[in-house]
């Protein structure tokens, strides 16, 4: 019986072709786009204590209440970004865009935020204040934080800043490895209207971009940018979160994002090799599903075959009354080859002899009808008009006829 064979092969190639359709899954792409946020986006965040959705933003830091001295981190809680593509060629390239807007609560403006790449996105004790909520005074510096930052700092904390208006690079510390002032360029990060920022990440040349809009209140757009080149895993281990941070001091501000977006872009060099591959597992895929398909069609049409074959003799043996056409080769085997030991007797007609059908469990008398090879077909007629007035009667005395057989020249009476 070849059925278990057949189950165990079909399985073993509807498991490979599952594992091709999850190994064909192997982009670390990354998607996101929110217009706007609403409390029904809360799910895809987490929030450290104070921040909030609220009025269609994220709140990095409290808008309500204590707002002083505060700081705040809001985490895309859905996915990380992978550090490196799937094969580990390449640094995973990615485009985001979100739209910030600061507004200072008494006047003065306090203290700043930034967004980060980090592999730790819980909010530091003690980061209120100059720290952003990027670090705090014991840890800024240091290798473990992992963080590659831009900040747009509303306040100057210490004597190396431009000023209390600039953006720049930050590498696990608050000191920016770059900075770029924006009041030359008459952008004014905390004035409570929308800045909208860009920001590009090639991983195969390491270039860092980020540009600035802001609308002018004269009209036109006021634009700044920078960029540096950085090879992202000196600083970050895989599985990166993507983070807003923020902080307030003395003075007060409501750090706010209006709309985010967030997109992995495929690496050029890699993307025919990728697209093969695809192909590839794809033509793979469908082949092993139609083998499957076939398989289990085959496997069908057996059983219901073997059913119908298993029915039929079933038939014929609770039907006892209706003549059987045996084979020749059982007849043979029951009545042990036509033995003489198993001669009953002997009429005008043919030889009788004593069987024993295995299946029906059955004592039986076969006759071995003898016919004139020169008049083979009037044999014939003789042996199917006796096979059909023997099938027709029906009394006690008389022995029931069981079945017939013709092949070849032999025709039997069972
Ligand atoms: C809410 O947003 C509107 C429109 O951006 C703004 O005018 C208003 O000041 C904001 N209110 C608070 C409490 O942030
Ligand atoms: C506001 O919160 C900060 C940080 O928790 C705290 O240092 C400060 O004392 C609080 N101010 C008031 C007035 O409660
Ligand atoms: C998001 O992406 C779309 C399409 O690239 C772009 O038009 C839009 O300005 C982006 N920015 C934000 C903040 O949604
Ligand atoms: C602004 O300053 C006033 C007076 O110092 C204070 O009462 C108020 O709570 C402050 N508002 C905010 C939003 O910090
Ligand atoms: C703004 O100031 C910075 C630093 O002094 C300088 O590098 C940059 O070129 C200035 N930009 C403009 C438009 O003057
Ligand atoms: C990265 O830069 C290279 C060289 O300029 C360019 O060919 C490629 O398209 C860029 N990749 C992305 C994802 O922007
Ligand atoms: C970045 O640095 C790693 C080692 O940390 C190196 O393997 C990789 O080639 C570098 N990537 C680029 C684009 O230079």
């Amino acid at each position: 019986m070849t059925i278990p064979n057949t189950n165990s092969m079909l399985s073993f190639s509807c498991m490979v072709s599952a594992a091709v359709v999850i190994l064909g899954r192997t982009c670390s792409c990354l998607h996101f786009t929110f217009p706007s946020f609403n409390p029904g986006n809360r799910d895809d965040f987490s929030f450290s204590p104070g921040s909030a959705i609220s009025n269609n933003s994220l709140q990095i830091t409290p808008n309500a209440g204590n707002m002083s001295h505060r700081s705040g981190r809001v985490v895309y809680a859905r996915e990380t970004l992978k550090l490196w593509n799937s094969k580990r060629t390449a640094l995973t390239s990615f485009r985001t865009e979100f739209v910030l807007n600061i507004l200072p609560q008494n006047g003065t403006a306090g203290e700043g935020m930034a967004f980060m790449l980090t592999n730790n996105p819980s909010l530091p004790s003690d980061s209120s204040g100059q720290w952003l909520g990027i670090c705090n005074s014991q840890r800024d510096g240091a290798k473990t934080n992992r963080v590659v930052a831009v900040e747009f700092d509303t306040r100057q904390s210490y004597a190396d800043e431009f000023d209390g208006n600039h953006f720049g690079f930050d590498f696990n510390s608050i000191k920016s490895f770059r900075q770029y002032p924006l009041s030359n360029q008459s952008i004014i990060l905390a004035s409570g209207s929308d800045v909208w920022v860009s920001m590009a990440y090639n991983g195969t040349t390491r270039l860092f971009g980020v540009d600035l809009v802001q609308h002018s209140t004269i009209g036109g757009q006021l634009k700044s940018s920078g960029s540096l080149i950085v090879n992202l895993s000196h600083y970050l281990a895989d599985d990166i979160y993507l983070v807003f941070a923020g902080s307030t001091g003395d003075f007060t501000q409501l750090n706010q994002i209006k709309s985010w977006n967030f997109t992995t872009i495929e690496n050029d060099a890699t993307v025919g090799i990728r697209v093969g591959i695809k192909v590839f597992l794809a033509i793979a895929a469908l082949v092993i599903f139609s083998t499957c398909l076939v398989g289990v069609f085959f496997m069908w049409r057996r059983l219901t075959r073997q059913r119908r074959l298993a029915n039929r003799n079933l038939e014929k043996m609770i039907d006892a009354h209706g003549p059987v056409k045996f084979k020749l080769r059982e007849l043979r085997r029951a009545t042990a080859n036509f033995s003489p030991t198993r001669k009953l007797g002997r009429g005008g007609s043919g030889t009788v002899y004593l069987g024993h059908i295995n299946r029906m469990n059955l004592e039986v008398a076969v006759k071995r009808v003898s016919m004139g090879n020169a008049d083979s077909n009037r044999g014939e007629q003789e042996f199917v008009a006796e096979v059909n007035t023997i099938s027709k009667l029906s009394h006690r005395n008389l022995v029931k006829l069981i079945g017939w057989c013709h092949e070849g020249s032999e025709l039997l009476l069972v």
